[in-house]
């Protein structure tokens, strides 16, 4: 793939700020409805992402957050939400006109709702690819339908640049497009087609891998989602592709030295005899009680080959609890 992929996706993204496209990114993920938070039409007009990357969970202790990739401004908006002051929240972006209508949508926000001010949210020129950021100055990262488009070279760099500027134990918070199916290499290679979030996807295990690479040692899986079909009809393309998109929050603990925690939903129930069942390793399973486990954990006790334990499967809906 050519390095002009970049500056087809800056194109593409000036064409979304100065004609809002309703028809870009968008799932079936609810927008956050709060009390007295007024989003603007526009910006939810420019609801360009495929997931939710705001968590209240992620967001206690005052954190600063970083949102990368800012679109018309609805998530940043949704960060000062639950932050309410400046310097909390930062968003940055290549494309000047995306900045531009992100900042009047801030403006008129700002009229919608008593308890914001646009000064909030410091906004800045700048790319994924090198953050314009200080290393280990954030608590909560976050990107919503921008790492998908990019090649993989860059994503690799991309995921290191937020696991830098991340303090120990903080969180980057993640929302994109992937695909189990094989996407043909000439819709790969199509500038546009990826930088529209169609057909950069890849494997959520390969996505986990890259997470997992750059060091992060805790990763939930919060929720998978249909996302887009791309139909012989209306691609080039012999087979149809099916694309889901997920919400993940990596975690900057250090990894294990067993590998990495990765939560994808799956619970452990001890249905035996006695009060509890301990595997002396840190997981005690009360009496007919759900315990969310890691998949390691679930491997682990699946291999005791008791018949009085449960191990669900993946529900990619993690939502906090359990150990591993
Ligand atoms: C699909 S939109 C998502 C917008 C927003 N996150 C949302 O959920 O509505 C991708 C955004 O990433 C920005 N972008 C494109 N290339 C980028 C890069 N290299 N670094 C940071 N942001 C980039 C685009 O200008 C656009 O605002």
């Amino acid at each position: 793939m050519s390095e002009g992929y970049l500056a087809t996706a800056k194109n593409v993204y000036k064409e979304a700020a100065l004609k809002p496209d309703k028809g870009l990114c968008c799932t079936t993920t609810p927008v956050w409805q709060l009390p007295d938070l007024n989003i603007p039409s526009k910006m939810l007009e420019m609801n360009y992402g495929c997931g939710s990357t705001v968590h209240p969970r992620d967001l206690v202790n005052n954190p600063v957050v970083l949102y990368v990739g800012v679109g018309g401004g609805m998530e940043l908006l949704q960060f000062s939400y639950f932050s309410r002051r400046g310097n909390a929240v930062i968003g940055i972006d290549p494309v000047s006109e995306m900045i531009d209508v992100c900042k009047q949508n801030l403006e008129e926000a700002e009229r919608l709702n008593t308890w914001f001010k646009k000064d909030f949210i410091e906004l800045k020129e700048g790319t994924a690819l090198d953050l314009p950021v200080e290393s280990k100055s954030i608590d909560v990262a976050a990107q919503n339908c921008l790492f998908n488009i990019f090649n993989d070279a860059d994503l690799d760099l991309a995921l290191n640049e937020m696991y830098r500027v991340l303090k120990t134990h903080s969180r980057l918070v993640l929302s994109d497009p992937v695909c189990e199916n094989d996407i043909p290499a000439h819709l790969r290679n199509d500038e546009r087609l990826r930088a529209l979030c169609l057909t950069g996807a890849i494997p959520l295990n390969e996505y986990l891998e890259k997470i997992v690479s750059v060091g992060f040692g805790t990763i939930e899986i919060r929720a998978k989602r249909p996302y887009r079909i791309l139909d012989p009809k209306h691609y080039d393309t012999s087979k149809m592709i099916f694309i889901e998109s997920v919400e993940i929050c990596a975690i900057k603990d250090p990894m294990p030295k067993d590998g990495p925690c990765i939560f994808t939903g799956k619970t452990a129930v001890y249905f035996g005899e006695d009060d509890l069942f301990d595997d002396n390793k840190g997981h005690v399973l009360l009496q007919n009680q759900p315990l969310a486990v890691c998949d390691r954990t679930a491997g682990h006790l699946s291999e005791l080959g008791r018949d009085d334990i449960f191990i669900s499967g993946s529900t990619y809906f993690y939502d906090g609890g359990g150990c591993c």
